[in-house]
């Protein structure tokens, strides 16, 4: 069970966010728990005051001493805490943030309101200041709020179905497809035909690319940082391109992690220099770029895209806007890794270059092959 502690001046204000819908009845199926803590009550004095003037100029803030007092209060019930205080100053939510809050037994969420908070009560109660938004709000309530119910969805059995959380919006980085429901027809606007075939293969895939088309026209900044894999309809292979000195176990790294980050086949144009012994099940071998391009385009019955990896400065397109440009192209794609004078002279057979990092042969190329394929299939 998760446990929430708010200290707030304002409790009220939590009343019909903590008993309805799907936070309502976790609370009520004990799955999640929120504790609030009146910051009044902590407050000395007939008047129980809470805030006070600034210290050279400008509106009121809240003292430390009853902030300090309430997070004692919260933590002597589970020991230890994590102590949260939303703030238009703090590292921003996102869903990773999300995700790691999730892992929390016990989160206390300070409020602040007016003008802020006594720095001295979170430089020495406050593990981290978290924002919402760049802009201001009136207090820390519905920043906490928002933290309670993005981390309470998390929970095992607080939403209804575990998929909802798995495929909803952002879990892959992305962003998520439209959803219709009934009537079939509203007011001259149909519902998708693909939805209503019955063909669940090819509801999915729409999904997929709606969702795809979405991030790469209204959010791709968030590309950066998802595996774009699962939206790419056809497979993408490694291919080698005149690594003649290539070793056998050098092949096998780059066969590992190719395979590892999902690509279909790892093609070796040129001939090895010495027979393979070892089952190499996922390398293919072709004499020419031609023939080998080709076999992609048959086996996938599309086209592929070729991109050759290169050193040259300012060669080819950096790898943020390859990962866009294979995702909004969804073809077949071919990873090219050769020299830069080969790269130069098969110009024709390329579709675009990606830029690498100057390295010389410093690396080995299984290396090379490793954060290429971290780069746009990894997730981080
Ligand atoms: N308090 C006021 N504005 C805020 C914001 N944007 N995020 C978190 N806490 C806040």
């Amino acid at each position: 069970m998760k446990r929430f502690s708010v200290i707030t001046a304002f409790p009220e204000i939590f009343n019909g966010f903590l008993s309805s819908s799907i936070i309502g009845r976790a609370i009520s199926s004990g799955l999640i728990e929120v504790e609030l803590l009146n910051l009044r009550d902590f407050a000395e004095g007939k008047h129980r005051q809470v805030d006070d003037y600034t210290y050279g100029g400008g509106g009121m803030v809240l003292m430390a001493e009853p902030l300090y007092k309430a997070v004692q209060a919260a933590c002597s019930i589970s020991g230890r805490a994590m102590v949260i205080f939303p703030s238009p100053q703090g590292v921003m939510l996102s869903q990773e943030v999300v995700e790691s809050l999730a892992q929390e037994d016990h989160l206390i969420i300070a409020c602040g309101h007016y003008e802020g908070v006594d720095e001295r009560f979170v430089e020495s109660c406050v593990d981290l200041e978290l924002s919402i938004g760049d802009y201001v709000l009136t207090g820390g309530e519905l920043p906490a709020m928002v933290i309670i119910d993005a981390v309470s969805r998390q929970l095992p059995g607080v939403v209804g179905k575990a998929e909802s959380v798995a495929e909803d919006s952002f879990f892959r980085g992305f962003l998520d497809h439209p959803h219709y429901t009934r009537p079939v027809e509203w007011r001259g606007k149909r519902v998708p035909e693909v939805l209503l075939s019955g063909d669940h293969g090819a509801v999915l895939d729409w999904r997929r690319r709606q969702a795809a088309d979405r991030t790469i026209v209204r959010r791709p900044d968030l590309l950066s940082r998802a595996n774009i894999l699962p939206y790419l309809s056809c497979g993408f292979y490694v291919t080698l391109f005149s690594a003649p000195d290539i070793s056998l176990e050098e092949l096998e790294r780059i066969c590992t992690v190719s395979g590892a980050y999902g690509a279909k086949k790892v093609l070796v144009v040129t001939p090895l220099q010495k027979p393979v012994t070892t089952d190499l099940s996922m390398v293919k071998r072709f004499s020419s770029l031609e023939s080998a391009m080709s076999w992609i385009g048959k086996s996938e019955k599309k086209v592929p895209y070729v991109v050759g990896m290169t050193e040259a400065p300012c060669g080819g397109v950096h790898w943020l806007e390859l990962k866009r440009r294979v995702l909004e192209r969804d073809l077949p794609l071919s990873l090219v890794f050769c020299a830069d004078e080969l790269l130069a002279k098969e110009a024709s057979h390329f579709d675009t270059m990606m830029c690498l990092d100057e390295r010389g042969d410093k690396i080995p190329l299984s290396c090379e092959v490793s954060v290429v394929l971290d780069r746009l299939f990894g997730s981080r």
